[in-house]
Formats: structure tokens, C-alpha cells, sequence
């Protein structure tokens, strides 16, 4: 029987298998991926990455903000190869499993390894992807001035995301955005992964809640 993960990777199911293979093996020897982590490492982390994928034009490039171990950036990329991705990551430690793992896997020509805080970075990208960095009214504080005018900021949160959405609602006016809250899957079988999707609002200042 075939999982959701064999099902959605297709062809590239043997790269991001190896990929879950350096999460388990060096991504918790180096104390970036809890051992607790293990036997939920694709539907926690691989799927719930993959969900943004639907969500992202063809040929976006993609910024992943505090990519820490690579998610969800790398999970988009294995699934994704029409993105050029940037794994953004302050902390040397992390950039340094980052870059040996986009080696091994053979990503290097369209995912780069960025060591940086977001408030410190200064380029522009189509999409920003951010899982599990800062509440939201800071994550858009950081992430805001690194989206084109026309671009997208998708936020994996978990139950909390309408409350941030609230928090920051104020923020969301100031800087002419729309905020969506979403329930989608990257599988028909897989968990259900919350998004907070924010792109320029249509009318300025307004924008809904949970959807
Ligand atoms: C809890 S980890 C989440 C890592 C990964 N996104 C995930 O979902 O597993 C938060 C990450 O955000 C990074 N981070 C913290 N402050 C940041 C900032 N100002 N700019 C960019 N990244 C930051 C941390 O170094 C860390 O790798």
C-alpha cells in the first residue's frame, strides 16, 4: 500500500525519504529535531510543510523565514522544483545543516542557504513561508518588508492562528494587507495544517477572519 506521502512525492519520494533519513539521523544528533519527533516526522513536519505547496504560483521564488532544519522550505523543494528557494536562518549552526543537506540532496541550484535574521535581510521575494517563528504580529513586522508588492506571506500556525490574526489586526491595516485563515491538506489522508495567508488587500484596511 502506498502512503500519502509515496502518493504526493511521486518520483520524488526517494529524495524527500532521504531527507526525513538526515532529519532522524544528523538532524537530531545535532539537537535540531527532537527525538520525541521521530515517528511523526512526515505528517508533522513533511506533510504539514507540503500543505503550503497548493497555495504557491509556478516559478514563485519562495523565502523561508527561520527555516531552522529546513521546513517547510525543503519539503517544497523536493515536491516543488519550478521554485527557487531561500532557506533563511540566523543561527550558524543551523545554516551549516542546512547547506550540507541541500548538498546531499542535490537541491544547490535552486535553493541557497541564507545566513540572516529576516529583519536584516533586504531582498524580495514572490512568497514568504514561515513555520513556528514568532506570533504573527512580529512574523509580519519581519516579514512584510521582504515581500514584492504583489507578494504573499503563508504562515503555518496551529490552533491559535484566528487569535493572531485578531492580535494583529491593526498591522494587517497598516500595511494594506488581506488576512485569510485556512484549513488545508497536502493529501486527502493527511492532517488538516492551518495557514494564515496574507496578500494585498483588495480594499485597504479591510480584510476576514477565519474562512
Ligand atoms: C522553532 S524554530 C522553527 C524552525 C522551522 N521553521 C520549523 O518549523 O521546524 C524557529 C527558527 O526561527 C529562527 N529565527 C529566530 N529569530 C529569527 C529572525 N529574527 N529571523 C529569522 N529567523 C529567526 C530560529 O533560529 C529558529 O531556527
Amino acid at each position: 500500500m502506498t502512503s500519502p506521502a509515496q502518493e504526493l512525492y511521486g518520483s520524488a519520494y526517494a529524495l524527500i525519504n532521504r531527507y526525513v533519513d538526515i532529519l532522524a539521523s544528523d538532524g537530531v544528533d545535532r539537537g535540531l529535531i527532537g527525538p520525541r519527533e521521530l515517528n511523526r516526522l512526515w505528517e508533522r513536519h513533511i506533510l504539514n510543510s507540503a500543505a503550503l505547496a497548493q497555495l504557491i504560483h509556478s516559478g514563485s521564488s519562495v523565502v523561508d523565514v527561520g527555516s531552522g532544519a529546513g521546513l517547510p522550505g525543503i519539503p517544497l523543494a523536493v515536491l516543488r522544483p519550478d521554485l527557487m528557494i531561500t532557506l533563511l536562518e540566523p543561527m550558524l549552526r543551523r545554516c551549516t545543516f542546512l547547506t550540507q543537506t541541500v548538498d546531499a540532496l542535490g537541491l544547490k541550484g535552486r535553493v541557497r542557504v541564507v545566513r540572516s535574521r529576516a529583519e536584516d535581510h533586504h531582498q524580495r521575494y514572490g512568497v514568504v513561508v514561515a513555520r513556528a517563528v514568532a506570533q504573527l504580529e512580529k512574523l509580519l513586522t519581519w516579514t512584510n518588508p521582504l515581500r514584492t508588492p504583489g507578494g504573499t506571506i503563508l504562515a503555518l500556525k496551529g490552533q491559535t492562528a484566528a487569535e493572531e490574526v485578531e492580535a494583529a489586526h491593526a498591522l494587517i491595516t497598516e500595511f494594506k494587507l488581506g488576512a485569510e485563515v485556512l484549513s488545508i491538506r497536502a493529501h486527502p489522508e493527511a492532517e488538516l495544517a492551518t495557514v494564515v495567508v496574507l496578500r494585498p488587500a483588495l480594499t485597504a484596511g479591510r480584510y476576514s477572519g477565519r474562512r
